[in-house]
């Protein structure tokens, strides 16, 4: 059956295969530059929930998983930097090397609010690694340690991201049409 959902894609910006290939890239660096430490991998649920699936299986090290699930508030295409923790990680990250995985950075309010966030509960280290990046929307002062693609100033859906919470399940990067939205 084809995918009903093709017809609100403007056009598939990665699709799976570079995807895969860009995240295999990814788990091999973050398998070297994490040897010996005690890694723990953090989810930001839920955009980042295929990214994660995937990414934790090409690391090759051990590691613990932990998940966190937060909810910004504002309308659905962009955030407004007002985080609220609907989950919280399960277990104590004090002493261990954190890197948070998150599905995609635009103006880096999030990922500024979860730094400070997790920092202040005094892991060895604290990065970022992120599938996408919008570095021309940048607000706050935070960069990615790892991250897959940059991309342009597109609102982007599938593998993960979501308009309204749909559009979840395409298996590719696809940009979504503005008549879907305005
Ligand atoms: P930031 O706080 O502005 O960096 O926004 C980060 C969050 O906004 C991400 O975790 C996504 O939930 C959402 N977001 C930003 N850009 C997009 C997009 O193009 N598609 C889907 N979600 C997006
Ligand atoms: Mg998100």
């Amino acid at each position: 059956m084809e995918s009903l959902m093709r017809k609100d894609i403007e056009y598939v910006m990665h699709d799976a295969e570079a995807i895969a290939a860009k995240v295999r890239e990814m788990g091999e660096l973050i398998s070297r530059d994490y040897l010996g430490k005690e890694l723990v991998a953090v989810c930001i649920l839920k955009g980042s929930m295929m990214f994660y699936a995937d990414l934790l299986r090409e690391i090759k090290i051990p590691l613990m998983a932990d998940f966190m699930s937060i909810s910004s508030y504002g309308n659905s295409r962009k955030s407004s930097g007002v985080v609220q923790i609907v989950k919280d990680l399960d277990n104590n990250i004090a002493g261990k090397d954190v890197l948070i995985i998150e599905d995609i950075m635009d103006s880096g309010q999030t990922l500024a609010f979860l730094m400070e966030l997790l920092q202040a509960r005094d892991p060895i280290s604290l990065k970022i690694c992120c599938l996408l990046d919008k570095p021309s929307r940048r607000v706050a002062a935070v960069q990615p340690d790892y991250c897959g693609f940059e991309i342009p100033d597109e609102f982007v859906v599938g593998y993960g991201l979501d308009f309204a919470e749909y559009y979840r399940n395409l298996p590719y990067i696809g940009v979504l049409k503005p008549s879907v939205y305005e």
